[in-house]
């Protein structure tokens, strides 16, 4: 008998490492992907939605997976570059480091994720269009009509089409398993001296996720981290020959040389995280995952120096009752990397003309 496929909702802001995670979300064979939900976070929502739906295509997925347009905007913070210009206000922010006022303001600066995440991935436009329903409306519809924990919900965005969810209809957690999130640092930041990326571009969001009461695994920038991928790696997955296997490959070349020009430690390794995928591989086996603490983890909202902070206990200071998350430190990358071959050499299998 066929095992029971995972139920899954995997919400981005596609951005490359998202269009990876898409990839491999998408022909996981043992994985039903409901549905996928867009979020603005690496870039704007129309744009995280147009990249997604051309993965989806190129992959031939793009009839059987639907694609949910979700929030344009954070639920309070304004520090994503469109935010403040879309409410009409003045930003008091160093848009590239996240520092906010009264911090001392570089002219010229911006949050610029252009190397890492461009505005349209580098494929053919997409020839379907999204749902017509919105994300946040299709989640809270699709998880009601849900048996009792039978979706494991993975977030690799900001958090905001989830916590307004959460927020319209807390009745949607009974359907929900577990909730994967890529985002959080605890040792590791990339965003402000304080956050990564995810927490940053809408702390409230994700202190709303944080504190749902669901099962929640972080996967932060620790554990993404020890799970990077080489431009070695990049070639063999190229030699799977397929074309989801040449997407994920170049994708992989091109964070890698971001990666390679800013970060010291994969300058070193010739290689990148790639944070969302590896979120998505731990929803099938968590156990890619090592150091994994149950704790108390927050994100600041206060709005200071530490806007979106991840916030881990670790000296146990809070009620052991009220442990929200299972907070990973390591991955395994060999696990990770083997993972995504047989992902995409399976699939190879099953495509007529290779
Ligand atoms: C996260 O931020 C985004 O830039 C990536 O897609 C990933 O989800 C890493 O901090
Ligand atoms: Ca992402």
């Amino acid at each position: 008998m066929e095992a029971q496929k995972k139920k899954i909702i995997l919400d981005v802001d596609t951005g490359t490492d998202d269009a990876i995670a898409i990839v491999l979300a998408a022909l996981e064979e043992r994985f039903d992907l409901l549905g996928i939900c867009t979020v603005s976070g690496n870039i704007e929502v129309k744009l995280t939605t147009e990249n997604t739906l051309r993965v989806l295509t190129f992959c031939g997925k793009q009839e059987e997976i639907g694609v949910y347009k979700g929030s344009d905007l954070p639920l309070v913070s304004t520090l994503l570059p469109w935010t403040a210009q879309a409410l009409g206000i003045r930003s008091e922010i160093d848009l590239r480091t996240g520092k906010r006022w009264p911090l001392p303001r570089r002219e010229g600066t911006r949050l610029d994720k252009s190397e890492e995440h461009p505005e349209y991935l580098p494929l053919p436009p997409s020839k379907t269009r999204e749902r017509e329903e919105s994300a946040v409306y299709w989640l809270i519809k699709t998880l009601l009509a849900q048996e009792e924990n039978s979706v494991t919900f993975i977030q690799v965005g900001p958090a905001t089409n989830l916590a307004l969810a959460l927020r319209a209809d807390p009745r949607i957690k009974k359907a929900i398993k577990e909730i994967v999130i890529m985002g959080g640092g605890d040792r590791v930041t990339n965003t402000s001296p304080a956050a990564e990326f995810n927490t940053w571009a809408d702390p409230e969001a994700m202190e709303i996720v944080l504190q749902s009461g669901r099962d929640i695994l972080m996967v932060p920038l620790d554990a993404t981290h020890s799970a990077y991928v080489t431009l070695s790696d990049a070639e063999k997955i190229a030699a799977i020959g397929t074309a989801p296997a040449l997407l994920v490959a170049g994708l992989i070349r091109s964070l890698a040389s971001s990666y390679i020009n800013s970060h010291e430690e994969m300058r070193q390794y010739q290689a990148a995280p790639i944070h969302d995928a590896l979120a998505v591989c731990a929803a099938l086996h968590p156990q890619v995952l090592s150091e994994v603490v149950h704790c108390n983890c927050h994100v600041d909202i206060s709005g200071g120096w530490a806007y979106g902070q991840t916030i881990v206990d670790k000296r146990k200071l809070l009620d052991s009752e009220t442990k929200n998350c299972r907070f990973a430190r390591k991955a395994d990358r060999n696990f990770f990397l083997k993972w995504a071959m047989e992902v995409l050499s399976k699939d190879r299998e099953k495509r007529p003309h290779n």
